[in-house]
């Protein structure tokens, strides 16, 4: 199918067959589906590396999977993915090559673009990274003044930040603890502030992350670092080296920045940032779990790059979960689609998901540059299951409102959990098995009646259910693991991509907004007239100044 066809995607037909059938399907219940087929609840589930995934509390049936491969089949999922595992340029408005997958590939693969093989590249400064971070673990690598450096603060936002402090998070029990590790993104000086203000300069190693180097939230922070550092030290420029690295691919720029280059590490224009944070972009993670660890967790982002490049479509899981998201947006509607992690080491998972997917999918423009006819990706949301419950659950089961979650779950604590808090991992559980029963069974009134419950308080207390949820469930969140489901992600919001047909790795959707804080800012500080602002905002930056007393 070319390009224009899938313009037309809602015409084709495999659409139309999924439109009928979900008129044929109208309001199945998930009770009925299991009293249909008492095997469904072992049957309907997937195995991808250590990750256990049970998708039978979804609102679907053979028929439904078999017409939602059809789709995948009809708009050339697994083409495109091929295109994009053998470097094609497959990312047409930038014309690049969409390649997160070489940064977890062996040494001995080949991997070319342009003609040029870029994986002894990736293991290069992956050495490079492993060396630098083993210096700095040791206490080898010094500050200016001589001291051990014990503080580590990345500097950068996006992709530069969410994923690093994602998985920084996710990996504590792994992390050197005697390091203290933080990431500061925002340009708000309360970040920088907060991040540093208890720290020895002397003590602190500044990792500034930008693939491009001129994002001017990270320099301007990583300006202000600058300054702080040598103000506090007292020390000229050239204590700069041993405080500051920088990760881009824009050796030019961190040059002028004043970062010797051979401090830098470097990766490519084919790393999406959303896609870096297995890139030069880990290095405080690294720092953090040591090399070994983060080796562990590469092998399990090329597990699941396996698994995605060679399984069947029947049993392909970043196949399934794309297509699953594919049936409540598109055929129930669906607006959000909610990650609620029952582990607290998982708290900025999701945080990180809403960049990788949304910033991914949410386009209305098509390939083709034509307008798009069918919904893209989903609102993402959601916190660590437990806090969620006492919160937000209630809408998700009685509000008015369709949300598909994913509920994620671990059999054993972390290792070194306090002992006297290592049997509060059932409760954990329990209430993580209890929501997705509750969500997809319900109480009847009669249930409810059953209780003595009042009349008038039987439909207050009557859930509908049938709310649809995966369950992904590992034995422990091993850096392994932790790259499994990073991977099984990037490859899910890959799938929804190439089913709608839009350029999942470029993101014009954020330059509008940076284009005109560039403008408006004179206008703040200097009262400098921005030629056709709005009215709304003219008055708004009117307000500002008066009450900044400027
Ligand atoms: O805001 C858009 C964006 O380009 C993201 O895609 C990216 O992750 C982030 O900014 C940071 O960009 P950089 O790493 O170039 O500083």
């Amino acid at each position: 199918m070319n390009a224009d066809s899938r313009t037309r995607l809602n015409q084709t037909p495999e659409w139309q067959a999924l439109a009928r059938h979900r008129e044929e399907l109208g309001d199945v219940q998930l009770r009925e589906l299991f009293a249909a087929s008492p095997g469904r609840g072992a049957g309907y589930t997937l195995a991808v590396g250590d990750l256990h995934v049970d998708y039978s509390k979804h609102l679907v049936t053979d028929d439904t999977l078999r017409l939602l491969r059809e789709l995948a089949a009809a708009t050339d999922v697994f083409g495109l993915r091929d295109a994009m595992f053998r470097g094609e340029k497959i990312n047409t408005t930038e014309n690049r090559a969409v390649l997160h997958t070489a940064l977890r590939a062996p040494r001995d693969a080949v991997i070319e673009v342009d003609g040029e093989n870029v994986v002894p590249g990736v293991h290069a400064v992956l050495d490079k990274m492993a060396a630098f971070s083993e210096k700095v673990r040791s206490g080898e690598w010094t500050g200016h003044t001589g001291k051990r450096i014990k503080n580590i603060v990345n500097i950068g936002i996006g992709g530069s930040d969410l994923g690093p402090a994602m998985a920084y998070e996710v990996l504590r029990s792994y992390t050197d603890r005697d390091l203290t590790v933080r990431f500061v993104s925002n340009v708000d000086g309360a970040d920088l502030h907060e991040a540093v203000r208890d720290l020895d300069p002397a003590e602190t190693l500044f990792v500034i992350a930008s693939k491009t180097f001129t994002t001017i939230e990270t320099i301007t922070n990583a300006t202000s670092a600058r300054d702080w550092l040598l103000t506090e030290l007292k020390a000229g420029q050239e204590a700069v080296a041993r405080h500051f690295v920088a990760l881009s691919t824009n050796a030019e720029k961190v040059s002028d920045f004043g970062i010797d280059t051979a401090n830098m590490f470097e990766f490519w224009d084919w790393v999406g940032g959303r896609y870096s944070y297995d890139s030069a972009i880990g290095l405080s993670l690294m720092i953090a779990v040591g090399p070994d660890r983060f080796r562990e967790m590469l092998d399990g982002f090329r597990l699941v790059d396996e698994h995605f490049r060679t399984a069947p479509a029947e049993s392909n899981v970043p196949l399934l979960l794309g297509l699953l998201g594919v049936w409540y947006g598109n055929f129930h509607d669906a607006q959000s689609h909610a990650v609620l992690p029952y582990s607290h080491y998982l708290s900025k998972f999701t945080a990180y998901l809403q960049q990788l997917d949304m910033e991914s999918n949410g386009k209305y423009v098509g390939r083709d540059g034509q307008p798009v006819e069918w919904q893209t990706g989903p609102v993402v949301w959601g916190t660590p299951g437990t806090n969620g419950q006492h919160a937000y659950y209630q809408l998700i089961h009685q509000g008015t409102k369709l949300i598909p979650a994913d509920f994620i779950g671990f059999a054993e604590p972390v290792a070194d959990l306090l002992p006297g808090l290592v049997a509060q991992h059932d409760l954990l559980m329990a209430n993580f098995f209890a929501q997705t029963q509750a969500l997809a069974f319900g109480k009847t009134p009669d249930e409810v009646r059953a209780e003595g419950v009042p009349e008038e308080l039987v439909p207050h207390k009557t859930f509908k259910g049938n709310h649809p949820t995966t369950t992904i469930l590992a034995k422990e969140l091993t850096p392994s693991v932790l790259g499994q489901l990073i991977a099984l992600y990037e490859h899910k919001v890959f799938v929804q991509g190439a089913i709608w047909n839009i350029d999942s790795f470029d993101q014009w959707g954020v330059e509008l907004g940076k284009v005109l804080a560039k403008r408006v800012e004179p206008a703040l500080t200097e009262g400098a007239e921005v030629p056709g602002l709005d009215a709304s905002t003219t008055s708004l930056v009117a307000k500002y100044r008066q009450l900044r007393g400027r």
